[in-house]
C-alpha cells in the first residue's frame, strides 16, 4: 500500500538502501511499473477511474523518495563537516620552501655594502665584442692575455666587423660605463662571465664582481681602503689584514695582486690577522690597480684629468669562503640539499 511504501522510505537509513526501495517501486521492474503495466489491458472506464490513482501513487512516491535522499545527504554532509573541523592551535604541517641563491645573496650583500660606500650598480651584457672586452681594455690582438682568457667565440661578427664573444671578465663593464656617464663614477658591476676551462675549481660559468672609481686625485690609497672597508664588512670581522703584491694586467697600471691573511682551525681556514704570524697563511683574492691612461682614453675621458682604480673579484670564491663551501661545481648542480646543508633553505 501506499503508506507501506511511504513508510519503508521515510526508514531507509541510508543512501543505498533508498535506492534499494526505488528500484523496487519505479524501477523497469517494480511493482508501481507492474502496476502502471496492467492499464494497458483495462476497459477504458476501468482506466480512467484507476489510472489517475496509480500516477498519483508514483508520484508521492517519487516526491518522498527525492525528499528522504536530500535529508540523507544533509546529514551526511553535516556529518562529514564535524568530522573535518580545523584546529587552527595545530602547528601548520611543513612545506617546502624556496631560499635565495648564496650567489644572489651575495651579490645583494655587495650591492648593499658598496652602496654605503656610494657606488651604485652597473650592468653590462654577457655577450660582448672583442673590443670591449679586450681592444678598450689594452689587451691588443695576439696580446697573450688573450690566449690566457680561454674564450667562448661565437661564429658571427657583429653589425661593425667586431667578432662576438661571451665576456670573459666584468672589465668590459668599466668602458660601458664611461662611454655611458662620463666622469666621476663609481660603480660595481656583478654578473656571469665564461670560460673554457672545467675542473674542481673552475666552471666554464662563473660570476665576478668589477669595482671602477672615476674621479679627480685618486691613488693606491683608496683603493686599498676600499677594498678594506668592504672585506671587513662582507666577511663581518674587524681583524681582516690585506696585503698587496705587484701584478699585471694590461688594463690597470700599476697592477696589485690583493691576498687575504688567514689563520687555519681546527684544519680549516678562518680569515684574519696577519698571514705572516705563525700557523697563518696569505690567499689571492682579487686583482686591482690603477685604471691604464690607455683604457681611461678608449673610454672617452681624459687621462691627464681623470684617474681612477679598478678591481675585479670572484664571487662565487667569495660565497665559499664566507660561507664555507669547499666545491664551486655543486653552486650550479640544482641540488636543493646542498643550498639546505650550507642554510640556504630554511
Ligand atoms: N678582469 C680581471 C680578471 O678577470 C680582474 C681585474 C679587474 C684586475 C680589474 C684588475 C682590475 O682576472
Amino acid at each position: 500500500t501506499r503508506e507501506d511504501a511511504l513508510a519503508q522510505i521515510a526508514a531507509a537509513q541510508d543512501l543505498g538502501t533508498l535506492e534499494t526501495l526505488r528500484v523496487g517501486f519505479l524501477g523497469k521492474q517494480g511493482s508501481i511499473s507492474g502496476l502502471l503495466k496492467t492499464l494497458g489491458g483495462m476497459l477504458p472506464e476501468e482506466r480512467q477511474q484507476v489510472g489517475p490513482q496509480i500516477h498519483a501513487l508514483r508520484e508521492s512516491v517519487s516526491e518522498a523518495l527525492a525528499a528522504r535522499k536530500d535529508a540523507l545527504e544533509a546529514a551526511a554532509l553535516a556529518q562529514r563537516l564535524a568530522g573535518e573541523t580545523v584546529d587552527l592551535t595545530l602547528p601548520a604541517p611543513e612545506a617546502p620552501r624556496g631560499s635565495i641563491h648564496p650567489v644572489s645573496q651575495v651579490m645583494d650583500e655587495l650591492a648593499e655594502i658598496f652602496a654605503d660606500m656610494g657606488f651604485a650598480v652597473a650592468t653590462g651584457p654577457e655577450i660582448e665584442d672583442d673590443w670591449h672586452n679586450f681592444g678598450a681594455l689594452n689587451i691588443p690582438e695576439s696580446h697573450p692575455a688573450r690566449a690566457m682568457h680561454d674564450t667562448f667565440y661565437f661564429p658571427d661578427q657583429d653589425g661593425e666587423g667586431r667578432a662576438m664573444l661571451l665576456r670573459t671578465h666584468t672589465s668590459p663593464v668599466q668602458i660601458r660605463a664611461m662611454l655611458a656617464q662620463g666622469a666621476p663614477i663609481r660603480i660595481i658591476a656583478p654578473g656571469r662571465v665564461y670560460r673554457s676551462d672545467s675542473d674542481a675549481t673552475h666552471t666554464p660559468m662563473f660570476h665576478q664582481v668589477e669595482g671602477l672609481v672615476i674621479d679627480k686625485g685618486i691613488h693606491l690609497g683608496h683603493l686599498k681602503w676600499t677594498l678594506e672597508t668592504f672585506l671587513k664588512a662582507f666577511f663581518e670581522r674587524d681583524d681582516i689584514v690585506l696585503r698587496l703584491r705587484p701584478s699585471y694586467f694590461p688594463f690597470t697600471e700599476p697592477s696589485v695582486e690583493v691576498d687575504v691573511g688567514f689563520a687555519i682551525v681546527g684544519g680549516k681556514r678562518v680569515l684574519g690577522g696577519s698571514g705572516d704570524a705563525p700557523g697563518h697563511g696569505w690567499m689571492e683574492l682579487l686583482g686591482s690597480g690603477m685604471v691604464n691612461r690607455k683604457v681611461i682614453a678608449a673610454g672617452g675621458l681624459d687621462p691627464d684629468e681623470w684617474q681612477g682604480f679598478a678591481f675585479g673579484a670572484g664571487i662565487d670564491r667569495l660565497a665559499m669562503l664566507k660561507y664555507g663551501m669547499d666545491d664551486l661545481r655543486a653552486f650550479f648542480d640544482g641540488d636543493a640539499r646542498w643550498n639546505r646543508h650550507y642554510g640556504f633553505n630554511p
